[in-house]
């Protein structure tokens, strides 16, 4: 086999899906009307798969900070924040965070992608034990395999196979990381994480929890699912992304061990990249004291999940196992979930199609993520065009 050889799946994967119209992975948007709505493939549609869970990408406030930045920083740093890439922007950043979840220190990266990665790669090493829920994210898998250290999976969000794991480990609990997630981003579920914390100090462990797609969502502050669980206090780690309520783009990691400052020396995904552009940290320090401010937001977001989720129940759909705002069809059949897909896109509704081996299982998922931004209306009419793919007769050639 040859350098190259190993494209050829990906060529047939695409051929398939071709026969079903556009691809369905990087459908263009080709305009953003609101956070909610966008002209997509010529369409005026209801956007909801976008990870905008508060809905404040047109902030005034934010983009005005912004702007201003650019004008005066430039549209980009061209340097990693261990060179000459940390202007007072990042500072102040780190410090609003660190203030934001009550913690000592916070570190900030480029992506969330690289702070997750990242911060589990450097926190771990050879020797030690990394003890990760199974569906973690892909971030977490990546810093797992650059840790060096030994890789060991507990049953999807099941305290009892994480506390029997833990007791097969002996002494090495004290050297060993437990990682798991606030808000699960697939099927929207939630860590039991007074349970885990429990058995986590029981057992000597640490813990790094990812709120990527918790925070602004849970918690009178909007800090997440540690913060509404009363449990922050037995999480070592926080990490989590500026690019779903933050609207932006970035991570970060904030802790009170004073490790973490340290990370600064020996995380690559930190040191090796250029540092987040002076227009997207000013946007993220403009957003970060409105997640905490306008608890309105999160309580229009459950009014609005609550509604989705009944809305998909009642229509016969599986779902994940709770309302969230991350709500998940399960189809179980993978030509049908395209097929569907293509259909809510043509009724004016995107949502996400993740097809297996994205997914927990092999079904895919009509995944869709809700807003605060999303009018009650907007929330029915996306309820209704999942109804009516039941309804209508399916495509020729889409197999059930
Ligand atoms: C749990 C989790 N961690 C990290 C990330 C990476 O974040 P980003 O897309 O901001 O790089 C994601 C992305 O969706 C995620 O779901």
């Amino acid at each position: 086999m040859s350098l190259l050889d190993k494209f050829a799946p990906f060529a047939a994967k695409r051929a398939e899906l071709l026969k079903h119209g556009n691809l369905p992975f990087g459908v263009v948007t080709e305009q953003i009307l609101s956070p909610t709505e966008g002209i997509v493939e010529g369409r005026r549609t209801i956007l909801a798969g976008t990870n905008n869970y508060l809905g404040l990408t047109f902030e005034p406030e934010c983009i005005e900070a912004a702007q201003k930045a650019i004008a005066e920083q430039g549209t980009g740093t061209t340097g990693s924040r261990m060179a000459n890439g940390t202007y007072d922007g990042h500072v102040a950043l780190e410090s609003e965070l660190a203030e934001f979840f009550g913690r000592s220190h916070a570190l900030v990266f480029t992506t969330g992608f690289l702070a997750t990665m990242g911060t589990v790669a450097t926190l771990a090493g050879r020797g030690d034990v990394l003890l990760i829920d199974g569906d973690c994210h892909a971030s977490i898998y990546d810093g797992c395999r650059l840790s060096g250290a030994d890789i060991i999976r507990f049953r999807h969000n099941d305290p009892a196979d994480l506390d029997k794991r833990l007791s097969r480990l002996g002494d090495r609990t004290q050297d060993t990381l437990i990682v798991t997630e606030g808000l699960f981003s697939m099927l929207g579920d939630q860590a039991p994480l007074a349970d885990l914390v429990e058995i986590k100090a029981r057992h000597g462990a640490r813990l790094l929890l990812d709120e990527a797609h918790s925070m602004g969502v849970f918690g009178a502050r909007g800090r997440g699912v540690a913060e509404a669980e009363g449990v922050e206090d037995q999480v070592d780690f926080v990490v989590g992304t500026f690019s779903k309520s933050l609207g932006s783009v970035g991570g970060f990691c904030v802790s009170d061990r004073p490790e973490l400052e340290l990370m600064r020396f020996a995380a690559r995904s930190y040191i090796f990249t250029a540092s987040p552009t002076p227009s997207v940290v000013a946007s993220t320090r403009a957003m970060l004291p409105l997640v905490a401010s306008r608890p309105g937001l999160r309580d229009k977001l459950w009014d609005n999940s609550r509604r989705l989720y009944a809305g998909l129940a009642e229509a016969g759909f599986k779902l994940g196992p709770q309302p969230g705002p991350v709500v998940a069809a399960f189809v179980d059949d993978t030509e049908q979930a395209i097929d569907w897909w293509h259909r809510l896109l043509e009724a004016g509704v995107y949502v996400n199609l993740v097809m297996p081996p994205a997914t927990p299982s092999t079904a895919s998922l009509l995944r869709c993520s809700i807003s605060a931004a999303h009018t009650t209306e907007q929330v029915d009419r996306v309820v209704a065009a999942f109804e009516s793919l039941r309804a209508a007769p399916k495509a020729a050639g889409a197999a059930v």
